[in-house]
């Protein structure tokens, strides 16, 4: 098995200057996890550049499915690789609810993100009206098969999965190991449905308000390969500390 890989999400959060201390401190350190870092897209190619020649990968938190064109304000996956990144997260749940993502709209963000050779994190989670009504498994089923529809088999090699459920985001409500688990071993089922036993691989990392102390918990479930940290990946210190916490 690969070693945990936890993952950065800064959100809209910090200056190119913060951005640059922050990269500078991580790559001083140590931790056994793999690291990543999803940095707002201006500081994509500085802090690729100030990695460099380092394990830690950086990625993008959004683009567009288009290859180019009149979309102001946007980026493209060639855009993305050009600035030396080598992953984007797709479909997050902020981007769902507040900019109108749908599992559609992120099925065409990620084959145009496999077709550029990105690597693609795919977020996926229940709400908690959809945790209470027992229906938690299906949604997850559907978001697989919808956002990863038309994905070969090769392709899907470079796909990670990040369970975030949404009533867990930013909340400081945590999903209790077993919940992330039960979903995380649900999800690894489907993959293998869906692309064959070998992808039963496929990292998949929890995401919710994560911290270096329920990390440890978190970290030692079967199927949680990692973590996708929000909040507390804004302090280098704790989040090198869920980096040494698996
Ligand atoms: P959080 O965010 O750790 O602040 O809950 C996680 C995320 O949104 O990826």
């Amino acid at each position: 098995m690969e070693n945990l890989l936890v993952a950065a999400n800064w959100k809209m959060h910090k200056t190119l200057q913060e951005a640059e201390e922050f990269a500078e401190d991580i790559k001083a350190a140590k931790a056994k996890a793999s690291l990543l870092i999803f940095p707002p897209s201006p500081y994509l190619a500085r802090l690729s550049a100030l990695l460099e020649g380092t394990s830690i990968e950086v990625g993008a938190q959004n683009m567009h499915a288009e290859e180019k064109g009149a979309f102001t304000g946007e980026i493209s996956a060639a855009m993305v690789k050009s600035c030396g990144a080598s992953r984007v997260l797709l479909g997050h749940s902020e981007r769902r609810q507040h900019f109108g993502e749908t599992n559609a709209s992120i099925n065409g963000k990620v084959k145009a993100a496999l077709k550029h050779g990105l690597k693609a994190m795919l977020c996926i989670g229940e709400t908690s009206s959809e945790r209470e009504s027992g229906r938690a498994m299906d949604v997850l089923r559907a978001q697989l098969e919808e956002c990863l529809g038309g994905v070969s088999a090769k392709e899907a090699g470079r796909i990670t999965i990040a369970y975030e459920p949404v009533w867990a985001i930013g909340t400081g409500k945590t999903a209790t190991p077993q919940q992330a688990q039960e979903a995380h071993a649900f999800i690894r089922k489907t993959l293998s449905g869906l692309f064959g036993k070998e992808y039963s691989k496929t990292r998949i990392l929890y995401g919710g308000s994560v911290t270096p102390e329920n990390a440890v918990s978190l970290f030692r479930e079967k199927d949680v390969d990692g973590a996708l940290v929000g909040g507390a990946s804004l302090d280098v210190g704790k989040f090198l500390k869920i980096g040494n916490a698996g």
